[in-house]
């Protein structure tokens, strides 16, 4: 049995969060929300915690969770050194979404890193993230509440389709702010490498510590084994249209159509006058996208489509999290002129 605690975002009820702490300390699983996505809770520092996580989601053993902390001093268990550049973003940017991959101290259970002498850590920007993981007194390895290779949860009701019944309690705290997962930087080479992009840009990093690296090699991309996987996908076909016309989007979705029902989400207003087309339109702005993209997703996959259209935005700055999410998430990529 899955229990679900509603939770006041901005004022969290302390018995309830003691309550989920609890349940961390004697090893269970507790969803809860952060600013970027929900995540599935359990002891860094259990071994058996983190086995369940990795068994509730499905999720292959060679990828490393992200251990999530509530201030500078619980770094110090998680983390072995921590760098005046990684002090520096620190610095400007926890609590917020994002994750820094350090050098693992011994306390961190060497499964939550899939056995990398690293470990991936963030302070999430939270109240009941935050009081959860204090009140917990110790280091919380959390993935996204989702099943493995799925859309991430931005509201609990996500994570109760995918994990009830596999976890014992679920903090609902409401939709989530910012709708994608955090910026994952590896601090642990020369130059720091974006592993993964997200709501903290390259352009913001980089006014902090100066350039910052892509994974210059398939050796690198093995350092984020998460980036390797389809991801954040719908059970549908899905396929993501680049630098593409209203006419072109038309003609993709009536021609499908043939096939069974089709959804679309996008910034230009389809019309198709046919009752299995459904179509949800976001603001082309990153922000509306970021925080509506995954539950659009989920809410189309409910009508069994034979296939989601969804057009992208520009790829820069915030805007690159989502195209980078869009496009793992997609069996397919097409632009205007064909495929890519
Ligand atoms: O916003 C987020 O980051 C959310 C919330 C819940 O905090 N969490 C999240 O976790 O997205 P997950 O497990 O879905 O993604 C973790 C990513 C994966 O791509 C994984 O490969 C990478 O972080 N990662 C974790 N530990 C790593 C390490 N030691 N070295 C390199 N990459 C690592
Ligand atoms: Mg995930």
């Amino acid at each position: 049995m899955t229990e679900v605690l509603h939770v006041d975002p901005e004022h969290p009820d302390p018995e309830t969060i003691e309550r989920a702490a609890a349940i961390i300390r004697s090893g269970g699983l507790v969803a809860f929300p952060t600013e970027t996505v929900y995540g599935l809770g359990a002891d860094a520092t259990n071994e058996d915690a983190i086995r369940k996580v990795f068994e509730a989601k499905g999720r292959p053993a060679d990828n490393p969770l992200i251990v999530h902390i509530d201030g500078r001093r619980m770094l110090s268990l998680v983390a072995r050194e921590v760098s005046p550049a990684a002090e520096r973003l620190i610095a400007r940017f926890w609590p917020g979404p994002l994750t820094l991959v350090l050098q693992r101290a011994g306390t961190v259970s060497a499964s939550v890193s899939a056995g990398l002498p690293t470990v991936a850590v963030r302070m999430p920007g939270n109240k009941i993230a935050l009081e959860m993981i204090r009140r917990a007194r110790t280091p919380v390895a959390a993935p996204s509440a989702n099943t493995s290779g799925r859309p991430s949860p931005t509201r609990a009701e996500h994570v109760m389709s995918d994990l009830g019944g596999r976890i014992d309690l679920i903090l609902d705290g409401g939709n989530t702010l910012i709708g994608v997962e955090s910026t994952v930087l590896d601090m642990t080479c020369e130059q720091p490498v974006m592993l993964r992009p997200g709501w903290i840009t390259r352009e913001a990093l980089a006014e902090v510590i100066g350039p910052i690296g892509e994974p210059a090699s398939v050796e690198e991309q093995k350092r984020s084994p998460g980036t390797r996987y389809r991801h954040y996908s719908p059970r549908a076909r899905m396929i993501v249209v680049e630098k593409s016309t209203p006419e072109f989007i038309r003609k993709l979705c009536s021609e499908a159509l043939a096939g069974g029902p089709v959804g679309f989400i996008g910034h230009t207003p389809i019309r198709i006058d046919d009752d299995r087309f459904t179509s949800v339109v976001l603001g082309e702005d990153p922000k509306a996208y970021a925080s509506q993209i995954y539950s659009a997703l989920r809410e189309l996959d409910e009508k069994r489509p034979a296939l989601i259209v969804v057009e992208g935005i520009c790829d820069a700055g915030e805007g690159a999290a989502v195209m980078d999410r869009l496009r793992r998430a997609a069996s397919e990529i097409l632009t205007t002129d064909g495929h890519r």
